[in-house]
């Protein structure tokens, strides 16, 4: 007895030790990776690859040059992510835990207020057409279409 006992013990320690050495190995080779719907379009914005590991980067460059700088490009706007990158269950990058947005944050634990205030979803309008240009896209102006 005192025998089994000590093999399930090595045994549990081997175990330990393996989740140990393991887990981020696991996470590295993507075993249990969030399962992601694919983009609209041939590709994203830029490089996949270069899009997992800097989108966070562009989307804060593109809005301090939307913000502060005045500039307006569209390459790398929030509003396109969410143009391409919406649910086609829920039509939405983060209403859901699966959403595009969300699979990846969750998962890391990740949590973003970026939809307090711009949509989740596509719209029509990117700025309603009677309002001045730099009206931003929010929520609340575009009808309250929130998830
Ligand atoms: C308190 C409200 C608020 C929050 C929260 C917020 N934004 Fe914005 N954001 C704005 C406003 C206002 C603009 C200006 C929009 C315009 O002028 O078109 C803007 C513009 C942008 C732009 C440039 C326009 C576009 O559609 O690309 C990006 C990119 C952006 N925000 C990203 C983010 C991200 C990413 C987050 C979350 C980390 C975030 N914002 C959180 C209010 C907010
Ligand atoms: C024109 C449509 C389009 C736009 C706009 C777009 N994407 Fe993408 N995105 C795609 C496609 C298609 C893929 C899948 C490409 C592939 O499989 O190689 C993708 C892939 C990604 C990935 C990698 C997903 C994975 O499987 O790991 C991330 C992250 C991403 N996009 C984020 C963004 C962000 C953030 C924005 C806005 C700045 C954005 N995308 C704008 C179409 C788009
Ligand atoms: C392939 C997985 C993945 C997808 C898909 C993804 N993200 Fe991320 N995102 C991450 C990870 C991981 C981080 C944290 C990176 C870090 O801490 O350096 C992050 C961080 C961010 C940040 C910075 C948060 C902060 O507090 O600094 C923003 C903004 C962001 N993501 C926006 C988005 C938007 C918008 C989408 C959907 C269009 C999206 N992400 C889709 C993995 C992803």
């Amino acid at each position: 007895m005192a025998r089994v006992l000590h093999k399930l013990s090595a045994w549990a320690l081997l175990a330990l030790l393996a989740s140990l050495l393991m887990g981020p190995a696991a996470v590295m080779a993507g075993v249990n990776k969030p399962v992601l719907e694919r983009g609209k379009g041939e590709r994203c914005v830029e490089d996949t690859e270069f899009m997992r590991r800097n989108h966070m980067a562009l989307l804060k460059h593109h809005r301090d040059d939307t913000m502060r700088r005045g500039i307006r490009t569209t390459k790398h706007s929030l509003k396109g992510c969410v143009d391409c990158h919406a649910s086609s269950k829920t039509g939405s990058v983060a209403s859901s835990k699966e959403d595009f947005c969300m699979a990846c944050h969750v998962y890391t634990g990740v949590k973003l207020d970026c939809w307090d205030c711009h949509a989740t979803k596509p719209m029509k309008l990117y700025r309603p057409a009677a309002a001045p240009r730099g009206t931003p896209l929010m929520v609340q102006q575009q009808g309250g279409q929130q998830p």
